[in-house]
């Protein structure tokens, strides 16, 4: 007979366990016969120990079939998924879901919320007045099926097991461990039902894996998994030592990604967002790289992924003016200039930091239990490796609430180095990482 005893000791002494062991553990801590003291015993062992890839995708399988496994079956064609395991200023959903659309894959998106210094797809629709992230399965399916594009939250009962061991990583310091966030991720996006997954793994100051080593570990672990799982799976790793793009909180960044599909937004979410896209639609089987990348190229000088956008805002209940005419998205009542003091070049921002300062001024939420302002943030005006002198606005602070302003603008200058030499230029996309492949971008 099977014994948490037994298990948590065979973990500690630096074994391995088998399939029957992790369905045992999985399903006994769902349902609460496992208890909470002996669920964290086994994740710290773990933590130290490490898991093997067996092992990772074996706890991975039983993670996401401890709840609901989506059946996308009632959407034609082939469907995609991505995933960004979090960052500041990252808008690509809103901008890489229409073009992937508009190439002629599906994507069946359920996204997340914001979560501690980075920001969420969710609260980023739902900053578009009318528009809801709340569809029943019949309309999702619908929806994509018409469409081409849906991103809502996740519906029903998704990898409850996750739900259960997140919590408890986050308050026993056994969060940042490779096996045990790629088998947290990837539960989720398995259950989820895609045929395709598409990682975009963050690196640098603002991301959860700070070095490019650790983030192209998780993110060999992540493909792993998918490929082991019948999923064709890559990841890009992308840069996060520098927010993307200008805008950072919610109805800011509807706007850029708006701006974006125009023609008109930043170069750095541009360039990430047509490696994400083209990447997906090499996974979708669209063609080769080249191809998939004139695709994209394509798609956005038409219009024809904009305009995916505005069908997407419209059928979630959404008006698509807002789309069109970004400017008119909700403005906040107050904004403050940040202003330079010093004379130079800035050669570092503490990404992070700059995350804090947007959920300070009312951009993310301080509790679980905080409401969100949409049109709360900030816009950057100076990056890493910009020239700056006294007098030069580095950012644009906007709030609902005037007072929110001193410990934000305090965040934001804190985040920020400067210093006479422009600093060396920062990557955006790192690595591709695909099945047995890792190939270096830059
Ligand atoms: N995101 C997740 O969903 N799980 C983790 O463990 C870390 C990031």
């Amino acid at each position: 007979m099977l014994r948490m005893y037994d298990i948590i000791a065979q973990k500690r002494d630096g074994g391995t366990l088998t399939q029957e062991e992790i369905q045992f553990f999985v399903k006994g801590y769902t349902e609460g016969s496992v208890p909470d003291y002996q669920a964290s015993a086994l994740l710290m062992a773990i933590y130290l120990n490490g898991m093997t890839a067996q092992e990772t995708a074996q706890l991975t399988a039983a993670m996401a079939h401890s709840g609901d496994m989506v059946d996308l079956s009632a959407i034609s064609g082939v469907k995609a998924d991505k995933h960004s395991t979090g960052g500041v200023g990252d808008k690509t959903t809103l901008v890489v879901a229409p073009i992937v659309a508009a190439c002629g894959v599906k994507m069946a998106k359920m996204s997340g919320r914001g979560l501690g210094h980075t920001g969420g797809t969710l609260d980023k629709i739902e900053a578009i007045p009318g528009c809801t992230v709340s569809l029943t399965p019949q309309q999702f399916f619908r929806q994509v099926n018409e469409i081409g594009l849906a991103v809502i939250g996740q519906t029903g009962n998704l990898a409850p097991a996750d739900k259960k061991m997140y919590a408890l990583r986050d308050v026993t310091a056994t969060v940042s461990c490779v096996p045990l966030i790629a088998s947290s991720i990837m539960s989720k996006k398995l259950a989820s039902g895609s045929d395709c997954i598409l990682l975009d793994v963050k690196t640098g100051n603002g991301a959860f894996m700070k070095t490019l080593e650790d983030s192209i570990a998780l993110a060999k672990a992540m493909v792993a998994i998918g490929e082991h799982n019948g999923r064709r799976t890559a990841a890009l790793i992308t840069d996060m030592d520098v927010p993307l793009g200008h805008l950072v909180g919610n109805s800011l960044e509807v706007q850029e990604a708006a701006e974006t599909l125009m023609g008109k937004g930043p170069q750095d979410l541009l360039l990430v967002c047509k490696a994400l896209a083209s990447n997906i639609l090499v996974l979708a089987g669209k063609g080769t790289g080249a191809q998939c990348e004139a695709m994209v190229e394509q798609a956005l000088a038409s219009g024809a992924a904009l305009e995916k956008l505005c069908l997407m805002v419209q059928a979630q209940g959404g008006d698509a003016g807002y789309i069109r005419a970004p400017h008119t998205l909700p403005r906040a009542k107050y904004e403050k200039q940040v202003l330079c003091e010093e004379e130079g070049y800035l050669c570092a921002m503490d990404t992070e930091k700059i995350g804090i300062s947007a959920v300070l001024l009312g951009a993310g939420r301080e509790t679980k239990e905080s409401t969100i302002d949409p049109a709360a943030g900030l816009r950057i005006e100076k990056k890493t490796g910009d020239p700056v002198a006294p007098g030069d606005v580095l950012a644009v602070l906007y709030a609902e609430d005037e007072a929110k302003f001193a410990a934000a603008e305090a965040e934001y200058r804190s985040a920020l180095t400067f210093g006479p030499k422009a600093p060396a230029p920062i990557p955006l996309v790192y690595a591709l990482v695909e099945k047995d492949k890792v190939t270096r971008i830059s």
